[in-house]
């Protein structure tokens, strides 16, 4: 076998099949860009095969092509799109052209519904395939409950054909065996493509069914296998919402498992919610229920509390997110204390061993090392320098309703309590500004500047 061991996989590609309306879910989102855990389906399905295939990967497009495009633009591979929706054979016949061009020997194609895949049942599926030297090859499960899956239908043991639920008749193919058909298949291009002409859509569906092919093939005298995998329920389809969640419950729960092995302490790890690219490193100590998305990073020696969501962000070593704290594009530097009740949005750093407490907001802002934000404050668009301390209810005032300005906070300076700054405005190093100010001039380094009525005391008048 010319194809076998080292670099067989040269010669193949792949396709996505994810045009398809997605009727089931009800929605206005095209299937594939529904999220498990932050990402979308068809971009969890290419991750699966991009180690594989690299670009060789051609998603078939059709429903909501522009936004599916705009969602995956970073994705490798190439969209081509089924303008009309006929079918899942009718997308295989649309990107066919490509296939030939890239000169393909053979072609594995997935349903873009099957956000579960991983590479190394791919890869398995595939040297099985080549191994037995497949024309056509697809992926059977067993299952108690076939639903609305392809029935696979064997004389002897081979297969015949796949019969779509609908028109499945039990007094034409015979008694339901419970093996059904994955969506996974893998084709030699050379035997297959005489066969796609020959598609038709005399079925309940009016649509051109690629599992046609496999009675096309059997009755040509190919070498057709359906490749049974047991129950294998991480290659279900999702169609509907109810499915949505059971993958997303499965893909969770396998994430949070590969975590554990890793070494990362969870906690009641059945309400940990990790996306596919967050690492967690081991050591790091997360307890649910807490969500943690996008390229996030939780390193050694950094604990997450209860009740945070966390997306795109890094909490470097020895740091502490406590409960309750809302984490987007931020930065928390090494042994930092983050919360309880924190919000950290785009462009929030923190320094090593700085703190921002209860009920504090920042977005585009630093605090240099040390600097403390401990209590009810906003620093937005502000820079901090080290060891500050920004007193209870701190407000940077940065836009003027038209734009946003810029607050700078030196060294080792000490905003009291209850203070407005007025950006644009500085904040000189070790300078005090009395609790209660309104600063809308720079204040210079050293100096105390106090901007705030008087008070007066007088006599009290009562009446009698
Ligand atoms: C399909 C199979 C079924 C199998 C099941 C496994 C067919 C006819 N049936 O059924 O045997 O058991 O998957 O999950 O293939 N699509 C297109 N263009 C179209 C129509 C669909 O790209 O014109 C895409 C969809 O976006 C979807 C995939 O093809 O990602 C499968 O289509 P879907 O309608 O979900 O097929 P099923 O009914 O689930
Ligand atoms: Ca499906």
């Amino acid at each position: 076998m010319p194809e076998s061991g080292k670099g067989f996989m040269e010669d193949c590609g792949a396709v996505v099949l994810a045009a398809g309306k997605g009727v089931r879910m009800r929605s206005p989102l095209p299937k594939v860009l529904h999220e498990l855990l932050g990402e979308p389906m068809l971009g969890l399905v290419l991750a699966a095969l991009v180690p594989l295939f690299g670009r060789r990967v051609w998603s078939v497009i059709g429903h909501g092509a522009d936004m599916v495009r705009a969602c995956l633009a970073d994705a490798p591979g190439y969209f081509v799109l089924q303008k009309e929706q006929l079918g899942t054979g009718h997308a295989l016949q649309t990107v066919w052209p490509e296939l030939e061009k890239a000169e393909l020997r053979h072609v594995l194609v997935v349903n873009g519904d099957t956000p579960l895949l991983e590479p190394e049942m791919v890869r398995d599926f595939m040297e099985q395939s080549l191994l037995q030297e497949a024309d056509l090859a697809f992926l059977t499960l067993t299952l108690k409950d076939p639903g609305s899956f392809g029935r696979v239908v064997r004389v002897n043991g081979r297969v015949k054909a796949i019969i779509e639920a609908k028109d499945y008749d039990p007094a034409e193919h015979g008694p339901e065996s419970g093996e059904i058909n994955a969506g996974l298949y893998f084709m030699r291009l050379r035997a297959v493509e005489p066969l796609l002409g020959h598609l038709g859509d005399n079925n309940k569906s009016r649509e051109y069914y690629i599992t046609d092919l496999v009675h096309l093939a059997a009755a040509a005298g190919l070498r057709v296998l359906g490749l049974n995998r047991g129950e294998g329920q991480g290659l279900l389809g999702v169609n509907d919402p109810w499915e949505l969640a059971e993958a997303e419950e499965r893909l969770r729960a396998r994430l949070v498992l590969a975590k554990q092995r890793e070494g990362a302490l969870i906690r009641n790890p059945g309400a940990v919610r990790l996306g596919p690219w967050a690492e967690i490193a081991p050591g790091a100590e997360i307890t649910g229920p807490c969500e943690i998305y996008g390229r996030s990073r939780v390193e050694a020696g950094a604990g997450v509390e209860s009740h945070c969501w966390i997306k795109n962000s890094v909490v470097a070593e020895g740091a502490r997110v406590r409960s309750f704290c809302h984490l987007e594009g931020a930065r928390v530097g090494p042994r930092c204390v983050v919360g309880p009740f924190a919000r950290l949005r785009p462009g929030a750093v923190l320094e090593e061993e700085a703190h921002a407490g209860n009920f504090v907001e920042m977005k585009k802002a630093r605090l240099g090392r040390g600097a403390k934000a401990n209590h009810l404050t906003y620093l937005g668009d502000a820079e901090v320098g080290a060891g500050a301390n920004i007193g209870a209810g701190t407000i940077t005032c940065n836009y003027d309703g038209a734009a946003k300005h810029k607050t700078s906070i030196g060294e080792g300076a000490f905003i009291g309590s209850n203070t407005a700054l007025v950006a644009p405005v500085s904040v000189g190093d070790r300078a005090l500004v009395g609790a209660g100010s309104v600063i809308t001039g720079d204040v210079p380094e050293d100096a105390l500047a106090v901007a705030r009525g008087r008070q007066k005391n007088m006599p009290k008048r009562c009446k009698k």
